[in-house]
């Protein structure tokens, strides 16, 4: 005879369907109506087991008769909740959530990959999941191909019957060219290949790839979605079938999340549309501003009209986001540092998306170990600055680059 095991309190049947505009499926979705305690917050299981009332409960859930938690490497339940809060932002059916974005990038592709695939990158793509395919999954008989970003026709030409992945980034980082992602769907679809689209810097506020057809989205959670710089966090969303031997491999590979950690992505989460407009907005006023200032070269900003890909980026995204690539003009790459150092708000360093600005120079940030052949070759300028614009006000971001770049 079955036992009756209360149901998970935290994956209640009467959890948000997700429905509503961006904002609501933010602060609702994947959530119970009632949690434990009557909070209206979801608890942290600070646990890293789960335990039975008896044998037959666990031959229940080995049925599957019931869905509840077994050992922390295979999930929690505040991970759930955020899987669905996830899957719902994207309009997608599930999601699986990872300890970082490469961690996400690498599940993804070991779960879907085997020896004899291949695999095409956009070259904008960012470095570190290149190279995890250009140096890791080359060892295991993976193959990998980059064709220059946005170039459609290079890409199909580089599909082969062994191609089982298309990737892009978009926007990509830090130059800020968007894809035209129905384009890249219908590729993969005419081809018959997977499509992943990277959208750490449009969150499901700006774009929604999966709308469009693709198969995969997937983000560095680590930026605009946990969005307070104060965690890491991946996620992969798609339909049920295709995570299926994605969330299996998590729970042998191990990169997952902890309790506490879900638990700051879901608050963050909660915020992701009031901090998108802001970003959205921040991100345009900047780039406006530097475009007419006398000391900067060139600014990449989709959102501007002179952006190469302006067109694309108004046709399919609601805003482009907080970043800002800009080019000081006649400067080597010590006088931009200047500029860097010169600022006062944003804070120097790596990453973005989160309420706090941050300002680096790419070449020293990220590519210091290059050599100049190899930094052309990924179109890294010496007289490059990437900003994240958080959600400060934009006059005083405006005004702290402009003392900036006048004092130096
Ligand atoms: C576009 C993009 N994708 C993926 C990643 C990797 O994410 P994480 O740092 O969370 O592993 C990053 C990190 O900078 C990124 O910018």
């Amino acid at each position: 005879m079955l036992t009756t095991n209360a149901p998970d309190p935290a994956r209640s049947p009467s959890a948000s369907t997700g429905q509503g505009g961006p904002s609501t499926v933010a602060v609702h979705a994947g959530e119970a109506r009632q949690k434990p305690g009557f909070s209206i917050t979801d608890p942290i299981f600070a646990s890293s087991t789960y335990t039975f009332a008896d044998t037959q409960a666990i031959v229940d859930f080995i049925e599957q008769k019931q869905l509840r938690e077994e050992y922390g490497r295979y999930g929690n339940p505040g991970e759930r909740v955020v899987e669905d809060k996830l899957a719902a932002l994207e309009g997608g059916e599930a999601a699986a959530l990872f300890s970082s974005g490469m961690a996400a990038l690498v599940g993804l592709l070991m779960a879907h990959c085997s020896a004899g695939d291949e695999i095409v990158f956009f070259d904008e793509c960012y470095h570190r999941s290149r190279e995890f395919c250009r140096r890791h999954l080359t060892r295991f008989g993976v193959g990998f191909r980059e064709v220059i970003t946005a170039d459609y026709e290079a890409m199909e030409a580089a599909i082969t019957p062994q191609t089982k992945f298309l990737v892009s980034e978009s926007p990509t980082n830090p130059h800020l060219s968007v894809i035209d992602i129905e384009r890249f769907a219908d590729l993969g679809r005419r081809r018959g290949v997977h499509t992943l689209i990277d959208a750490t810097l449009c969150t499901p506020y700006n774009l929604t790839p999966l709308a469009a057809g693709v198969d995969f989205v997937l983000h560095s959670a680590t930026k605009y979605l946990g969005g307070h710089n104060d965690l890491l966090a991946g996620v992969v969303i798609g339909s049920k079938e295709l995570l299926e031997p994605v969330r299996t491999l998590r729970g042998i590979m191990g990169g997952v999340n902890s309790p506490h950690n879900a638990y700051l992505l879901e608050r963050g989460l909660k915020t992701l549309a009031l901090r998108m407009e802001r970003h959205n907005a921040n991100g345009l006023a900047v780039a406006r501003f530097l475009e007419g200032h006398p000391r900067v070269e060139r600014v990449l900003y989709p959102g501007l009209e002179s952006h190469p890909y302006h067109a694309v980026a108004k046709r399919t995204m609601r805003g482009c986001g907080g970043l800002v690539t800009f080019f000081v003009k006649d400067a080597d790459w010590r006088r931009t540092a200047d500029v860097v150092d010169a600022v006062r708000i944003p804070r120097i360093g790596p990453s973005l998306g989160g309420v706090e600005s941050l300002i680096e120079q790419p070449l020293v940030m990220s590519y210091w170990n290059y050599s100049p052949a190899e930094r052309a070759s990924f179109r890294i300028a010496d007289n490059m600055i990437r900003m994240a614009c958080g959600i400060e006000d934009a006059e005083d971001l405006i005004a702290d680059l402009a003392q900036a770049l006048d004092r130096t």
